[in-house]
């Protein structure tokens, strides 16, 4: 999937958090998102998937300007752990089910293995550790077969094993031609497949450049 980002503007009430952000990615291709705590990375991406309105500017998705789009249904998204309700009755298996509607498959069973979800597949989300409910919501956001998957700072409490899969996992993607976006402050954790890096800095001002042009800090 394409992504054209024009002069993108938004701020809370009185807070400026993102100043006339412009890029663009191809069906493919890879963006990391860095900056400091509060920057708007979260921010940014709520706007991507319409949970906030933008002030300014315009998001197009394969040329299609999202304010058009009713359903996001070929998009991946696994929301930054401290966006979600911890304490909502629901098992693993329910929240896998709710995003695959057809018959279970082969597809279906490699993701339950590749993230090692079978031990936990009928416990409530309460019950899990942070890494295990994060491993939850990529095997689901994957589940969709995306053609954008945004992944919010998926590795934050995730094991040495489990980040390894997960670096693989989006390797095949990247493959089979799924653009990602991936909001993270792990430096080395795509440095060898992101082709772009977007720095997001204090007062919505920006940096976008390819990967290998120059040094990124964090
Ligand atoms: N709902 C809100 N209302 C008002 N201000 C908000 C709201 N959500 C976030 N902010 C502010 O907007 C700024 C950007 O927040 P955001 O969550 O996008 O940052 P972030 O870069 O994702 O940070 P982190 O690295 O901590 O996840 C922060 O200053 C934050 O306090
Ligand atoms: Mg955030």
């Amino acid at each position: 999937m394409r992504v054209t980002v024009n002069n993108l503007t938004f701020a809370y009430t009185q807070k400026l958090v993102l100043s006339n952000i412009s890029f663009s990615l191809k069906s493919g291709e890879f963006l990391t998102i860095h900056g400091k705590n509060g920057t708007g990375k979260t921010t940014l991406i709520r706007c991507f998937l319409k949970m906030l309105k933008v002030n300014d500017g315009m998001i197009y998705l394969d040329d299609m300007d999202i304010n058009h789009i009713k359903t996001f249904s070929n998009i991946g998204y696994v929301p930054q752990k401290t966006d979600f309700n911890y304490e909502f009755p629901i098992t693993v298996f329910e929240i896998l089910s709710c995003a695959y509607l057809k018959k279970r498959d082969a597809y279906y069973t490699k993701i339950i293995n590749d993230f090692d979800l079978n031990k936990i597949y009928h416990e409530n989300i309460n019950n899990l550790s942070g890494g295990q409910l994060q491993r939850v919501f990529i095997a689901r956001a994957l589940l969709n077969r995306p053609k954008l998957l945004i992944l919010d700072e998926p590795t934050v409490g995730v094991d040495v094993d489990n980040i390894k899969t997960l670096h693989e996992t989006l390797q095949n993607l990247k493959q089979e031609g799924i653009t990602i976006i991936l909001v993270s402050h792990d430096m080395e954790f795509c440095q060898d497949i992101t082709d772009y890096y977007l720095i997001l800095n204090e007062l919505g001002d920006y940096e976008f450049k390819k990967a290998g042009d120059n040094n990124v800090s964090s």
